[in-house]
């Protein structure tokens, strides 16, 4: 962790400046921030110290629910304030969590706000309070609150505008990171995707909130007005604090799926325009039996249980009309035979192997995604860009994104940004090479 940054817009209460997230999350207290004004126990309050709070993340975005989270240096709670005008004329605030009490942390907020409007432009900021004293609710004493500065977002839909871009494979790596956000800022689609490997290890909440929250990057702002679902990596279930990730990262709106579907979590089958994205998850990159899971992964029933999800949303009238229809999972599902990929498709149990694409998908979802004519899958995994066209037996174009590394961008191993819109009725690709600013690739799909 890298917490030395001066790049944070932290909005600030009670005194100094910057870097208190981090202290209050665990992490070494500086710039200011004295330790000693603080309880040793931050679910006590934030004492004497300065309070701050992240810019705003937007996170699991529908056609009528948008996510907001953000970190923040202390126990504390947030309100999301938002109206469809800039004057904030008719505003509602809307507080975290669902019925009854209201969730607090130390850490990280999150609210999800519902019953809005396809396809429309809102203005947003947060409202982030801290706890000074939670010794006790009956003596409980609230600070300063701190209010973010306007942000906007568009909620998705069939009639909604614009293009989707794709990152994967961040794995904290800041420096890439860096060059990836700011070319989505530049580029500044209606959505983008998160296509796994955000994170390498996650022991703890800290590690999950600077990843997800608060990056130590100077676009550390990068989703504060532009959307993000995201998908898991393999990676990201890896490490004894990571299967509490919906702490930081919000899954889909519950209202979107099944009960007997409750565990899909961050699935996603949502129109932008004339495309409709579909989120899946490939889960872990070797089988279940592998003994370095320590009998944890029970990623098999959850690919079958995605199967049927998969066939209910291309049964949806909104989703079989796209006229372009797009799948982003992590892992490839499509390696060609004669490539050196090809022996390494996840299925057996070998110390020495894992999975560069997953035959299990393959087979699971690649037959309902050629009866639903899907045009292109999008994953990541490899670490290196590759573009694979659609042949006799799969209707699907596969775009799988580049890697962190930046010793390995002249190999080919570049960090990506993948661009998709409709341009004249036709799906163009494009991706982008961060690295050094060119286009690896440009198609008409
Ligand atoms: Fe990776
Ligand atoms: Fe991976």
């Amino acid at each position: 962790m890298k917490n030395q940054i001066t790049r944070r817009k932290f909005l600030v209460s009670g005194g100094a400046a910057v870097g208190a997230v981090a202290a209050a999350a665990g992490k070494n207290p500086q710039n200011g921030v004295r330790a000693e004004k603080r309880p040793a126990d931050p679910f006590l309050g934030t004492g004497g110290a300065p309070f701050t709070a992240g810019a705003p993340c937007l996170q699991a975005p529908g056609e009528t629910s948008m996510g907001v989270s953000w970190a923040v240096s202390g126990l504390s709670k947030g309100e999301v304030e938002y109206a469809d005008n800039p004057g904030f004329a008719g505003a509602k605030r809307v507080k975290g969590g669902g019925y009854g009490l209201v969730p607090i942390d130390v850490s990280a907020l999150q609210v999800r706000l519902t019953g809005l409007k396809p396809a429309t432009k809102y203005w947003y900021r947060t409202i982030t309070t801290p706890f000074t004293d939670y010794r006790n609710i009956y003596d409980a004493k609230l600070g300063s609150p701190v209010v973010s500065p306007v942000h906007t977002f568009t909620t998705l839909g069939a009639s909604a505008a614009g293009g989707f871009c794709v990152i994967n494979d961040t794995h904290a790596q800041w420096k890439s990171f860096a060059m990836t956000v700011r070319k989505l800022k530049e580029i500044s689609p209606a959505a983008i995707v998160w296509n796994g490997d955000a994170t390498n290890t996650t022991q703890d909440k800290a590690t999950a909130v600077e990843i997800f929250l608060n990056p130590p990057v100077e676009d550390a702002d990068w989703s504060a007005d532009v959307p993000v679902f995201f998908e898991s990596g393999n990676h990201d279930f890896r490490g004894s604090w990571i299967s509490k990730k919906e702490e930081v990262v919000l899954p889909r709106d519950p209202s979107e799926r099944r009960g007997d579907q409750w565990d899909l979590k961050w699935n996603f089958a949502v129109r932008l325009g004339e495309m409709a994205l579909i989120g899946m998850d490939t889960g872990e990159d070797k089988p279940d039996a592998h003994p370095k899971w320590f009998g944890l992964a029970n990623f098999e029933s959850y690919r079958k249980a995605q199967t049927a999800w998969l066939e209910e949303q291309f049964a949806r009238p909104e989703i079989a009309a796209a006229k372009f229809k797009i799948v982003f999972c992590h892992i490839p599902l499509f390696a060609a035979p004669d490539s050196s990929a090809y022996p390494h498709d996840g299925v057996k149990i070998d110390p020495q192997d894992y999975a560069y694409w997953s035959r299990e998908c393959n087979a699971l979802w690649g037959p309902v995604l050629n009866r639903a004519g899907v045009n292109l899958v999008v994953c990541g995994h490899q670490h290196r860009f590759r573009f694979d066209e659609p042949d006799k037996d799969r209707s699907w174009a596969q775009v799988v994104g580049g890697g962190p590394d930046l010793a390995r961008a002249a190999q080919g191993g570049f960090p990506t940004v993948v661009e998709g819109r409709v341009e004249d009725g036709r799906l163009r690709l494009v991706v982008h090479d961060v690295s050094s600013g060119r286009i690896a690739f440009d198609k008409l799909i």
